[in-house]
C-alpha cells in the first residue's frame, strides 16, 4: 500500500469517489514544505488503478522539485483523474472533483494539465477556490510553458550543437497539444526544420502543412534523425528500449517524467545526448500561475520565465564541473533546496 509512495517520497496520497458522478481520482502531496502544494490535474484513460496511482505520485514530486528548483514558495502535488469507461456528464464529474479539493483545504492547489481544458477549471471553481488557471483568473499557463521549453533549447542547442540561432535546426516534436503547438509555432517563426507528430493526425497534419513542417505517425517520431528530439506528450518515453533507437543529439522538451528511470540518464549520457531535465525546461507554467497571482504584469512574468535559461546554464555548467548527468544534478539542487526548507523549519 506504501510501496509508491516510499518509492517517490509522496507524503500523503488522497482517494475520491463519486458514485453519482463516476468522479475517480487521486491527489498527490508530495510536500508542502515551501508552500501549498500546486499542481495540474490530468484527466486520462488510465488502465488500471496502479499506473493511476504511480502517474500521481511521480508527478507530484516533480512539481516539488520543478518549484524548488524555480525558486517558488511552492509544494508539490498532483492530480489525476480516471476517465470513465461508461457515458458520464464531464461537467458534474468536475464540479464533483472542486469538492475533493475543496476538502483538503487549501494544501493542495489544481490547475491544467494533459487532457483537461480551461473549461474544466470553470467547473472545479464553482467548488473550490483553490484552483488557478480558470476563466476567473484567465490564466493559460501553456504559452509560459513554451517560453521556458523554448529558452532552455536556446541555451541547450548554444552548448551542444553550438548554434546561436535556431534557423535550419532539425527539431522533432512529439505531441501537438497545448504545449507542443506553440513550440511548434515558434520554432517555425525562427527558421527551424520541423518534423512533427500526434496522436490526432488529422490535426497533427493540418498543422505540419501550416508550418510546412513534415508530419509523421507517433510510432515514427523517435527514430526520426534529427538534431533536437522535443518530447511534448506523455512521460516515460526515454527507456532502455526507446533510447537506442533514438537519432539526435539533444533532448529538450516539455513532458512531465521524460525519464523512465534515473538510470536512463546514464544512457542518454553514453549516447553523447544530451538530455535537460523537464522540470526545469517546463517550469514557466507553474511560474507564471504563481507571479501572475501575486498580480504581477505580463513582461515581468516573461521575464521570470525566461529566467529559465538562466538556471539551466548553471546547471549545466555544475553538472560537467562534477561529472554528472544533469538530471542528476537537478535532482540534487532541488533535494537540498527541500532539505534547507525542511532545517529551517525544524
Ligand atoms: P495536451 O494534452 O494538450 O497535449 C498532449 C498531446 O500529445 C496531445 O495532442 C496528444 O494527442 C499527444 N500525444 C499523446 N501521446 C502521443 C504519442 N505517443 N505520440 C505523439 N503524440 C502524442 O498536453 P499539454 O498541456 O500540451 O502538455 C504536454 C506535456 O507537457 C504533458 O506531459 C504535461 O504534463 C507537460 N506539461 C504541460 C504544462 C502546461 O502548461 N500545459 C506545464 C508543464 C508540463
Amino acid at each position: 500500500m506504501f510501496v509508491t509512495l516510499e518509492q517517490t517520497d509522496v507524503a500523503e496520497l488522497h482517494q475520491f469517489r463519486d458514485p453519482v458522478t463516476g468522479l475517480r481520482a487521486l491527489i498527490a502531496i508530495h510536500s508542502t514544505r515551501l508552500g501549498p502544494a500546486l499542481g495540474g490535474c490530468r484527466f486520462l484513460p488510465y488502465p488500471d488503478e496502479a499506473t493511476a496511482e504511480i502517474d500521481a505520485c511521480r508527478l507530484a514530486r516533480g512539481m516539488s522539485l520543478k518549484a524548488a528548483m524555480a525558486g517558488l514558495p511552492l509544494g508539490g502535488g498532483k492530480a489525476v483523474i480516471m476517465e470513465p469507461d461508461k457515458p458520464y456528464d464531464r461537467a458534474a464529474l468536475f464540479r464533483s472533483f472542486g469538492r475533493a479539493v475543496e476538502s483538503l483545504g487549501g494544501r493542495y492547489i489544481t490547475a491544467m494539465d494533459a487532457g483537461t481544458e480551461m473549461s474544466d477549471l470553470d467547473q472545479v471553481a464553482r467548488q473550490t477556490r483553490h484552483v488557478r488557471g480558470s476563466s476567473a483568473d484567465g490564466m493559460d499557463p501553456s504559452p509560459f510553458t513554451a517560453l521556458g521549453v523554448y529558452t532552455a533549447l536556446q541555451v541547450a542547442s548554444e552548448r551542444q550543437l553550438h548554434r546561436q540561432d535556431l534557423k535550419g535546426l532539425h527539431v522533432a516534436i512529439q505531441g501537438l497539444g497545448h504545449v507542443g503547438r506553440r513550440l511548434a509555432m515558434m520554432l517555425a517563426w525562427a527558421g527551424a526544420r520541423l518534423t512533427v507528430s500526434d496522436l490526432d493526425e488529422a490535426r497533427g497534419m493540418a498543422l505540419a502543412e501550416r508550418l510546412k513542417a513534415t508530419f509523421v505517425p507517433p510510432e515514427r517520431i523517435m527514430q526520426v534523425p534529427c538534431d533536437v528530439f522535443m518530447p511534448c506528450a506523455l512521460g516515460g518515453i526515454l527507456n532502455a528500449d526507446s533510447i537506442p533507437r533514438l537519432d539526435t543529439r539533444l533532448i529538450v522538451g516539455a513532458a512531465n517524467n521524460q525519464l523512465a528511470s534515473l538510470e536512463d540518464a546514464h544512457h542518454l549520457q553514453d549516447r553523447h545526448i544530451l538530455y535537460t531535465p523537464d522540470y526545469v525546461n517546463n517550469a514557466g507554467g507553474l511560474i507564471a500561475l504563481t507571479l501572475h497571482h501575486q498580480q504581477l504584469g505580463n513582461e515581468t512574468v516573461r521575464r521570470k520565465v525566461k529566467g529559465i535559461g538562466r538556471t539551466l546554464r548553471h546547471l549545466l555548467n555544475d553538472a560537467e564541473r562534477l561529472r554528472v548527468s544533469p538530471a542528476i544534478m537537478a535532482d540534487r539542487m532541488a533535494e537540498q533546496r527541500l532539505h534547507d526548507a525542511r532545517e529551517r523549519a525544524a
